[in-house]
C-alpha cells in the first residue's frame, strides 16, 4: 500500500496529508520503535510525534528501517511551549533525532502561555518552512480566535489545527470554522473520550461487522478530519488501520454526530 492508496487532504498545492495517522504519545523506547514499525507494516503512512514525547529517535529509526520511501511517509513533530525563543534550534534537534532532512508538518504544540508570544513563534515556524526544514506548518490546541490572530498578523493561516476530537466532542460549528478558514482539523485522542460500548456505536459496528473503534476512526475520515489513534498492541495497530473496506451511511454519520450534542 502506498500513501496514494489512502485518503488524503491537501495542505497546499504540493503537500497532501493522509487522513489516517498513527499516534505515538506514551509509545517510547523499544516499544515505541516496534509500534511504529508495526504501524508502517500495517499500512499507516503518517506518524505523529512531538519533541515532548521523547521518542523522535525511535520514530525516525522505524521510518528509516521500514523499507518505505521517505516521500511515502508523512511525519509530524511539534514544538513544546518551553522552547519559545529557541524554535530553529528545536526543529534542528528534532531532525537530528529523527534522522531526517525535513519533516512534513511542524506544529506549535500548545499556544505559548504569554499570548503576545504566539505571533513571533508562528513567524519562526513560517521561516523554518521557507528554509525547507518542514513542508508545512500548523498549530495544536488553538481556539478559533487564536487561529485568526496568527492569520491576521502574517497573512498565513496554519495548515492544520490538532485538537482533541471524538464523537462525544463533535462540534459542527467548530468544524465549520476550520473549513471556512482552509485549516485542516486534525483530531487527537479519538478513543480516550469515547465510550466504545455506546449503543449507537455498537449497533453501527455490528451492521458493518467491524468494531466500535473502527467506526469511530471511519467517522473521522468520512468528515475529512485527520485522526491519529495510538496503540502499542499489534492487533489493535492493525485493526485501527483496517477502516477502508466499509463506509458509513449518511444516517449513521448523523447518528454518531448526535453523540456530541
Ligand atoms: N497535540 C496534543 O496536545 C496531543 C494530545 C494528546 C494526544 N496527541 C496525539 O494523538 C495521539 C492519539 O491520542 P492518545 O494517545 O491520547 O489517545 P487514543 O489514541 O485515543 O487512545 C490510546 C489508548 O487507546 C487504546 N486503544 C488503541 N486502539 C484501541 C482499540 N482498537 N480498542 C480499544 N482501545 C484501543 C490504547 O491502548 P494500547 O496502546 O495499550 O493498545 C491506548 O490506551 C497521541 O498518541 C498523540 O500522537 C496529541
Amino acid at each position: 500500500m502506498t500513501r496514494l492508496d489512502q485518503p488524503t487532504v491537501a495542505l497546499s498545492d504540493d503537500v497532501r496529508m493522509p487522513l489516517l495517522g498513527f499516534g505515538t504519545w506514551q509509545a517510547t523506547g523499544e516499544q515505541g520503535y516496534e509500534a511504529v514499525l508495526a504501524a508502517l507494516d500495517a499500512g499507516y503512512r503518517h506518524i505523529d510525534t512531538a519533541t515532548m514525547y521523547g521518542n523522535e529517535a525511535e520514530v525516525g529509526r522505524a521510518v528509516r528501517e521500514s523499507g518505505l520511501r521517505r516521500e511515502d511517509v508523512f511525519v509530524t513533530t511539534k514544538l513544546p511551549p518551553d522552547r519559545v525563543g529557541r524554535e530553529r534550534e528545536t526543529i534542528e534537534q528534532s531532525l537530528r533525532a529523527l534522522g531526517l532532512d525535513q519533516v512534513d508538518l511542524w506544529l506549535i504544540h500548545w499556544p505559548p502561555s504569554a499570548g503576545s508570544e504566539s505571533v513571533p513563534v508562528w513567524r519562526e515556524l513560517l521561516a523554518a518552512r521557507d528554509a525547507g526544514l518542514t513542508r508545512a506548518v500548523g498549530v495544536s490546541n488553538y481556539d478559533t480566535t487564536r487561529l485568526d490572530e496568527l492569520t491576521e498578523a502574517t497573512g498565513e493561516a496554519p495548515a492544520v489545527n490538532q485538537i482533541k476530537w471524538s464523537p462525544s466532542l463533535y462540534d459542527r460549528q467548530r468544524h465549520r470554522e476550520h473549513r471556512d478558514r482552509g485549516i485542516v482539523l486534525e483530531g487527537y485522542s479519538p478513543f480516550k473520550s469515547t465510550d466504545l460500548a455506546d449503543p449507537v456505536l455498537t449497533r453501527i459496528a455490528a451492521a458493518h461487522d467491524v468494531s466500535p473503534a473502527q467506526v469511530v476512526l471511519r467517522w473521522h475520515v468520512d468528515h475529512e478530519i485527520v485522526v491519529i489513534p495510538k496503540s502499542v498492541t499489534p492487533d489493535r495497530i492493525r485493526a485501527n488501520a483496517d477502516i477502508f473496506s466499509f463506509s458509513l451511511t449518511a444516517e449513521e454519520m448523523r447518528d454518531i454526530d448526535a453523540l456530541g450534542r
